[in-house]
């Protein structure tokens, strides 16, 4: 694990740690620039915003309480709301001023007796601050926990947990399916025996079906997996936990994890349609939470992911570290190339930028080859100062940067119509460490050149993602 370290004055950043409070509905933002009057449609998204309950400090960024931001745009100007996702967890930490659900690194107060009594009957909390995910007509609010949160996307009021996923760990990246409209995820059922899962949902269902079943002693971490047009592919990191230590140690969830780098990274592959189990690959060890996108080629399977030597950047995430201005590991977006013919696993480095937080065209190029990639990049001294453009097939790059401002995940936004894969917008809110509030910042996808920025009363707390839903 990474040193945790100090430096004397607080990052430029650590506005971006900090909590907001104030929930607002602004009908109209002040925007420099001109907005397109094609962009019809809201950015939802949601990530962690207050980082206290009563007198106890959470102690990681995963663990700050969820809230939901929605930027609408419509005729060339766009409408900002924001509102805390109200489920149990919000209900404890804002009307009781207490953890009550365990968190990613940080327990509620616990008895022995209680923790074996949750070993048993596990009650989990709702605090769904990774992801938004649109299926059908329905907008859901997702974490690792198997509590997803369904949600007004006018209003952002909480509507009650839309589904359950076959296990106890879960994902907040499903996949769309493009076949199905509905999605497909990855859940981790624990007990006397572990199992990796993958279901299906179809749009308007509440039941999940189970698509495959792979069986294993301990359990990975696993953030997002990915996917072509024949596979589903779990990377399984050598990170894993045996579960039944895991109730037992009375250590925050992902405290449990060891790193194991012996065993090296497996892919698993189970095919999309059938189920059945596909070939086993192995390549050296690796931590990644973010697959960017995957393809088959022919015979072969393509995977770029961001990369990490190892787990170190989960220790880096706690917020006395990122308040500190400590190091942040900075991550590598690797090609892996799966040969079927000889079952060899190649990797090469694409671009030369640190690459996170990366999204692409999904409509168009989710498990189909592509072109395009847009991250968010660090330089040297500094963490998510920029964001990146990846042409992963010239391996060129083109970056967004300006002194003193933070950008999140830049979400595209295809314009109506587009024939080319870069056609449309980013959509990115950027943290302004000097004015210390936040704007959306609009940029053309295609040379990342500003199209327009809309100015928020208030800093967002960086979160971490988010989706663009048309308006239909
Ligand atoms: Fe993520």
């Amino acid at each position: 694990m990474s040193a945790t370290t100090t430096s004397a004055a607080p990052p430029a950043y650590a506005k971006g740690f900090e909590t907001l409070s104030d929930e607002v509905v602004v009908d109209r933002l002040p925007v420099s620039g001109a907005l397109p009057t094609w962009l019809a449609g809201s950015l939802l998204r949601t990530g962690p915003a207050k980082f206290e309950a009563g007198e106890r400090q959470m102690r990681h960024w995963f663990d700050g309480l969820a809230m939901l931001h929605r930027f609408t745009f419509a005729d060339g100007a766009v409408s900002y709301g924001n509102r805390y996702l109200r489920g149990r967890t919000a209900h404890a930490v804002l009307d009781e001023g207490r953890i009550a659900y365990p968190e990613f690194a940080t327990d509620p107060c616990r008895t022995l007796f209680r923790r074996v009594q949750t070993l048993f009957a596990p009650t989990f909390g709702d605090n769904a601050n990774v992801n938004v995910m649109r299926l059908g007509e329905r907008f859901v609010s997702m974490t690792e926990t198997p509590i997803s949160v369904q949600f007004d996307p006018d209003t952002l009021e909480a509507a009650g947990v839309p589904f359950m996923p076959p296990g106890q760990l879960t994902t907040a990246h499903p996949h769309l399916d493009r076949e199905t409209g509905g999605m497909l995820n990855y859940a981790a059922k624990l007990g006397p025996r572990n199992e990796y899962r993958f279901f299906a949902l179809g749009p308007d269902d509440a039941e999940p079906r189970v698509l495959a079943r792979i069986p294993t002693k301990n359990v990975g971490y696993v953030h997002s997996f990915g996917l072509t047009e024949r596979w589903i592919v779990l990377a399984e990191f050598p990170w894993a936990v045996n579960p039944l230590r895991m109730i037992a140690s009375g250590r925050p969830f992902v405290e449990n994890f060891r790193w194991e780098p012996e065993r090296g990274t497996r892919f698993l592959l189970v095919d999309r349609r059938t189920g059945a189990h596909g070939p086993t690959f192995a390549t050296d060890p690796f931590f990644a939470f973010h697959h960017v996108n995957g393809y088959d080629d022919g015979d072969d399977l393509v995977l770029d992911i961001s990369t990490y030597a190892d787990p170190s950047l989960v220790q880096a995430l706690y917020l006395d570290n990122l308040r500190a201005g400590g190091p942040v590991p900075s991550s590598e977006l690797r090609r892996f190339r799966l040969s079927a013919a000889t079952g060899d696993v190649r990797h090469e480095r694409l671009v030369a930028e640190p690459f996170e937080l990366g999204r692409i065209n999904y409509g168009r190029c989710n498990a189909r080859p592509y072109r395009c990639a847009w991250g968010v990049t660090s330089g040297p001294d500094t963490w998510l100062d920029g964001i990146v453009k990846a042409d992963v097939e010239e391996r060129a790059t083109t970056v967004w940067r300006e002194a003193g401002r933070f950008p999140g995940e830049p979400v595209f936004a295809a314009r109506p119509g587009a024939e080319d894969e870069d056609d449309g917008v980013l959509l990115s809110v950027v943290l302004d460490a000097d004015r210390g509030t936040s704007f959306l910042l609009v940029l053309d996808a295609a040379d990342l050149s500003e199209v327009a920025r809309a100015e928020v009363p208030h800093h967002i707390p960086f979160s971490f993602h988010g989706q663009f839903a048309a308006r239909r």
